[in-house]
C-alpha cells in the first residue's frame, strides 16, 4: 500500500486503519531484524528528531531516542522543560516552531489533553504524540498491539482484559480503540467504579463492533482472558490524595493470580508499575512486559520514524 504516514503528524489512533497498522507492523518486524543483525543503519542519516517531554518519561523517551539513533538520525533530547524558555512563559506554539527550525520531526508529551494537536497545527514539521494528558498515547498502542499480534494469529478470536485506571490511563484509551479497530470482538474493562472507562472510549469501541464487559472483579473474568493489560492508578491525575491512596492497591497481581489465568494468556503493562504486579510474576513466561513489550517500543518507533520521514 502507499505509505499514508509520509510527512504526516501522528496524533491519535483514530485515523489508523487495519491496512496502515499492518504496514507499521511489517516495518517493525524489519526493524527488529535490523537491530538484531546489524544494530544500526543509516536510513535516516541527515535527519534530526527533537523529543520534548513536558511530563516525566523513561521508556517512551529513551525508545524514541534509541529508535532515531539506530536509524542514523541526530537527536535534540529535551526531557523536562524547566531549563528551557517554557520556564520564561513561552507558549507551546512558539516552542514547537523553534524546534521545527532545528529538527525534521518532533515527538512531544504534555500533561494537557489536546495539547499535541494544538502544537501540530502550528508546526513546520511532523509531530508524534508521545502522550497528551489522560487522552491518548498512540505509539504505545502501536507497540502494545504489535506485541499482541506477535503472540496470536487472529485478533478477532481474542478476549482482551484491561485492568486498573481506565478513567485516567491514556494507554488504555488508545489501546482499547485500536484493538477494536483491528478486529478484537471482546474487551473486558476491570476497574473500581470510580475509575471506569470514559463513555467517549466505550462508544468508539462499540462503534467498531466490539462487545464490552465492565466489572470490578478480576477473579470472575481472569480465566477467560487471552491478554491481561495491567496499568497503574495514575496518581498525578488525582486532586484528592486520599482517594488515590484508597484505590491504588485495588488489584495486585501475584503468582496466585496467574494460576487462575490461561496457560497461553499474556500479561502486559506499559510500565511504570508501582506495586500492581509483584516481582515474582516477572519469572512467569506469560509476563511479556519486562523485555518483549519494551523492546517492541524501539522497533515500532523506528518503523514510525522511517515511515514519516522517508
Ligand atoms: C505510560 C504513560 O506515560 O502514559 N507510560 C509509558 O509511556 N510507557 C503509562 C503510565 O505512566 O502509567
Amino acid at each position: 500500500m502507499p505509505n499514508p504516514f509520509k510527512g504526516k503528524h501522528f496524533l491519535t489512533v483514530d485515523t489508523l486503519t487495519k491496512a496502515s497498522v499492518s504496514l507499521i507492523f511489517e516495518e517493525s518486524k524489519q526493524m527488529e531484524e535490523l537491530v538484531k543483525t546489524q544494530g544500526s543503519s543509516d536510513i535516516l542519516k541527515g535527519k534530526i528528531l527533537a523529543a520534548i517531554f513536558y511530563e516525566p518519561s523513561t521508556r517512551t523517551f529513551t525508545s524514541f531516542i534509541t529508535a532515531a539513533q539506530r536509524l542514523g538520525a541526530g537527536i535534540v533530547p529535551m526531557l523536562g522543560v524547566t531549563a528551557t524558555s517554557v520556564a520564561k512563559g513561552e507558549t507551546i506554539e512558539d516552542t514547537i516552531r523553534t524546534l521545527g527550525c532545528s529538527a525534521d520531526i518532533i515527538t512531544m508529551r504534555h500533561p494537557l489533553e489536546g495539547s499535541v494537536k494544538q502544537a501540530a497545527k502550528k508546526s513546520y514539521v511532523p509531530i508524534i504524540n508521545a502522550g497528551d494528558g489522560t487522552a491518548e498515547h498512540p505509539t504505545q498502542a502501536i507497540l502494545d498491539t504489535f506485541t499482541i499480534h506477535n503472540h496470536f494469529d487472529r485478533l478477532s478470536d481474542l478476549t482482551v482484559g484491561l485492568i486498573g485506571d481506565m478513567k485516567n490511563g491514556r494507554t488504555t484509551h488508545s489501546l482499547a480503540k485500536l484493538l477494536a479497530k483491528l478486529g478484537v470482538k471482546r474487551l473486558v474493562f476491570i476497574s473500581p467504579k470510580e475509575l471506569a472507562m470514559p463513555t467517549k472510549i466505550t462508544t468508539a469501541v462499540k462503534k467498531e463492533g466490539a462487545k464490552i464487559l465492565e466489572t470490578d472483579d478480576l477473579n470472575k473474568v481472569i480465566g477467560d482472558l487471552d491478554v491481561l493489560y495491567d496499568t497503574r492508578v495514575q496518581k498525578e491525575r488525582f486532586i484528592d490524595e486520599n482517594k488515590y491512596e484508597e484505590l491504588k492497591d485495588t488489584y495486585i497481581i501475584t503468582p496466585k493470580t496467574m494460576k487462575k489465568a490461561k496457560k497461553k494468556m499474556i500479561l502486559m503493562h506499559p510500565l511504570p508499575r508501582v506495586g500492581e504486579i509483584t516481582y515474582e510474576v516477572d519469572d512467569d513466561p506469560r509476563a511479556v512486559y519486562i523485555k518483549e513489550q519494551m523492546r517492541n517500543g524501539v522497533y515500532t518507533r523506528m518503523a514510525l520514524l522511517k515511515l514519516i520521514l522517508e
